[in-house]
């Protein structure tokens, strides 16, 4: 139903945002392919909504060129981009009954037989038989599932959707993900989804860009960023890991061995970062439900070649599909791991003593020289 043909990448070269002496956005090659579900993911603060604006046209970039395809549209005014926005507060006319909302465009274009269409974008979002209801009489999602209607309406080749799920509760968050996502392969054409919520991104995008401080800190497939985090940031605001110091004492042959704790573990030399020699300083991670627990009694039962850390049960809580549990060890104060609850395992209580084990290769490293603690603190402060 769109064209995305005449589309083209959304290309952001050398891209940059000064307030005074405040830098929101410091220079950013970026480009999002035509017809992906591409989400800028990062705490508040972090300079999404500033990078989104300056793709709509909404703010004149410091530095740097916006371009659709081969077009640079960085001196055009926002209504002249093929580039509609959605925001959190999705603003419809209150006065106005919903097929006439997502008329709107298509009215203040001089378009005159609107209807076809604004059926198209009722059936699209799924709200046929509302056309003829008034805003308030629609559920937050359902209003927002309008604006996105009334955006597509207008056929952009790129629609920028800046934190659109903020306001609802998250039962209905999580379908209108599913739903927004749905409607994005329908449609085929580019989602720039601006979000703070690291499980909204990695379900609705292809590709996820972290940012922090203004500048993007690792760029990837979910999967990808997730099981391969280069820095502390990305480690810790996607998910959980533990990160381990640890010192290295052999980096020789495609395995890196290091010290944490007073225990050896081992990991694959190709996921640590350039330049790891024996004596470097290292940061170890592991995800916390690639790891198993065994009691202590039964430490011979852990296979061979496992990496292993011993350590003492501090906490643990139920929470149906799983168990998760802090373990205190020499290695780590506070390691987490979740277990699936596949079956009961007697003795696994607060205050039992542990082996920890997993595979060395779900075993990364990162560099020592970062806070370990960065990204932490950011998911806390999400509502
Ligand atoms: N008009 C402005 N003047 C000064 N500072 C701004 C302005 N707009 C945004 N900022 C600052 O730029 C940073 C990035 O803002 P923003 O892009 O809105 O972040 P995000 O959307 O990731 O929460 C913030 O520190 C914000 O306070
Ligand atoms: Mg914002």
């Amino acid at each position: 139903m769109t064209d995305t043909t005449a589309g083209g990448d959304v290309r952001l070269a050398g891209i940059s945002k000064t307030y005074g002496s405040f830098t929101a956005v410091h220079p950013l090659d970026l480009t999002v392919p035509q017809g992906s579900f591409f989400a800028l993911l990062g705490a508040s603060g972090c300079g999404k909504t500033t990078t989104l604006r300056m793709i709509a046209g909404l703010e004149d970039p410091t530095t740097g060129t916006v371009s659709l395809g081969e077009r640079d549209v960085t001196a055009l005014p926002p209504h002249k981009r093929p580039v509609n926005t959605v925001f959190q507060s999705y603003a419809l006319f209150p006065h106005l009954n919903i097929h006439e909302n997502i008329a709107f465009g298509l009215r203040r274009r001089g378009v005159t037989s609107v209807k076809k269409q604004v059926a198209e974008m009722l059936d699209l979002v799924q709200l046929g038989d509302f056309a003829h209801r008034k805003p308030h009489q629609l559920s937050g999602g359902q209003q927002q599932r309008v604006a996105v209607a009334r955006a597509l309406i207008n056929h952009p080749q790129v629609l920028l959707l800046d934190e659109p799920l903020g306001a609802l509760d998250l039962k209905l968050r999580r379908q209108m993900q599913l739903e927004l996502k749905r409607i994005q392969t329908e449609v085929g054409i580019t989602f720039v989804h601006v979000t703070h919520d690291q499980e909204e991104a990695m379900t609705m995008a292809d590709t996820v860009a972290v940012m922090n401080g203004g500048r993007v800190e690792q760029l990837g497939a979910p999967a990808e960023l997730y099981e391969h985090p280069r820095t502390t940031f990305v480690a810790n605001f996607l998910g959980t890991s533990n990160l381990i110091e640890a010192e290295v004492v052999d980096a020789g042959s495609g395995e890196v061995v290091v010290t944490a704790g007073g225990g050896k573990l081992r990991l694959p030399g190709e996921r640590c970062p350039e330049g790891v020699r024996t004596g470097s300083r290292l940061l170890v991670g592991v995800r916390p439900e690639k790891i198993a627990l065994t009691p202590a009694a039964e430490a011979d039962s852990v296979a061979p070649g496992r990496n292993t850390v011993t350590g003492r049960i501090a906490a643990s809580s139920f929470i149906g599909v799983s168990t998760q549990y802090v373990v205190e060890s020499p290695a780590g104060k506070a390691l987490e791991v979740y277990v699936q609850n596949v079956e009961q395992r007697a003795g696994l209580v607060p205050g039992a003593e542990v082996v920890l084990h997993w595979s060395p290769e779900h075993t990364f490293g990162l560099d020592a020289a970062q806070d370990i603690a960065a990204g932490v603190e950011s998911v806390e402060e999400t509502p």
